[in-house]
């Protein structure tokens, strides 16, 4: 398949839909993105890398961090990871105190930010350095010893994470927090500010499309837990959206508020799309827009 072709016509294709959308504005570094820009890579899992618009430029990574989050504690905790996160779609916006009262402190799933910090908590305990771990794996994943974080981003998710506050010590009133909750939160600001450009990432997540193997032929995942965490990003990746997502791309997916969402298609390649305009639910319009028409034009779901 001609992949440059592919993504120069969706690319054409969605050219009306970008700037559509409005970008988040919960943090001041974010708000002053152009809506306008527009970037798509594909990385084929033997290496080779295509892209249209953007693609080299790096942006707010945000809650794409959650993906390689999980995959690095599930590689080291396993099944025992399962007892402090959900893997269900949680049919809620990805910030929501609501449930987590509910059902006592345990996130729904490692996706919406409650089970994130569960996961960053646990993978702090594990390492001693949640984010420079994962600093050092996207690295690697992505061939790109520059991916780095943004300080000015990890500044400003600090001065306005009241509500990530909120359900970290929400979470250790029930004992589902392992260390002290700041720690747990500078850690997971930090994570949030990486950033990265859409050749990066669809590099990055190439682990997912080859069964957890990494770039360098080492294995992350077993095949069965790289199926896990596609299969939680396929019904959890786009928050209160995971339906349509699934709906119109029928891939694994997850979003980020930076306007950034990875996309996997197993054994073939990892993609990702950035344009900061952002729908009601937090998803990137033209991002969205972008995979949906990929997988309609080259048949390339999952189903
Ligand atoms: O926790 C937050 O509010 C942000 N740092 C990350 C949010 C995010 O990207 C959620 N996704 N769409």
């Amino acid at each position: 398949m001609d992949y440059q072709a592919v993504l120069s016509e969706v690319w054409d294709a969605v050219r009306p839909v970008v700037g559509q959308g409005r970008v988040a504005t919960y943090i001041p570094a974010l708000a002053a993105v152009d809506p306008r820009r527009f970037g798509m890579a594909l990385a084929t899992v033997e290496g080779d890398v295509y892209g249209v618009g953007d693609w080299r430029e790096p942006f707010s990574i945000q809650s794409i961090s959650k993906v390689f989050t999980l995959a690095l504690t599930l590689a080291r905790d396993g099944d025992a990871l399962w007892k402090r996160v959900g893997k269900e779609p949680s049919g809620n916006p990805f910030n929501s105190l609501v449930q987590l009262e509910y059902e006592q402190g345990i996130p729904r799933n490692p996706f919406i930010n409650a089970g994130a910090l569960v996961i960053t908590d646990r993978l702090q305990r594990l390492t001693g350095d949640a984010r420079g771990t994962l600093r050092d794996f996207l690295r690697a994943e992505s061939g790109n010893p520059s991916v780095d974080f943004d300080p000015v981003i990890a500044a400003s998710e600090a001065d306005h994470g009241h509500r990530n506050r909120a359900l970290a010590h929400f979470m250790a009133s029930y004992g589902n927090m392992e260390g002290a909750v700041p720690e747990v939160l500078e850690h997971y600001f930090w994570q949030c500010s990486l950033a990265m450009s859409c050749a990066d990432l669809a590099r990055a997540c190439g682990f997912l499309a080859r069964h957890g193997q990494r770039a360098d032929g080492s294995r992350l995942l077993t095949r069965s837990q790289a199926k896990q965490v596609n299969a939680v990003m396929l019904t959890c990746g786009t928050y209160d959206a995971a339906g349509e997502f699934a709906y119109r791309v029928g891939l694994p997916g997850k979003s980020g508020v930076g306007g950034g969402i990875i996309a996997v298609i197993p054994n073939r390649c990892g993609l990702c799309v950035w344009s900061p305009g952002l729908d009601a639910r937090g998803n990137s319009v033209a991002g969205v827009e972008a995979l949906d028409r990929f997988t309609t034009l080259t048949g390339l779901s999952i189903f």
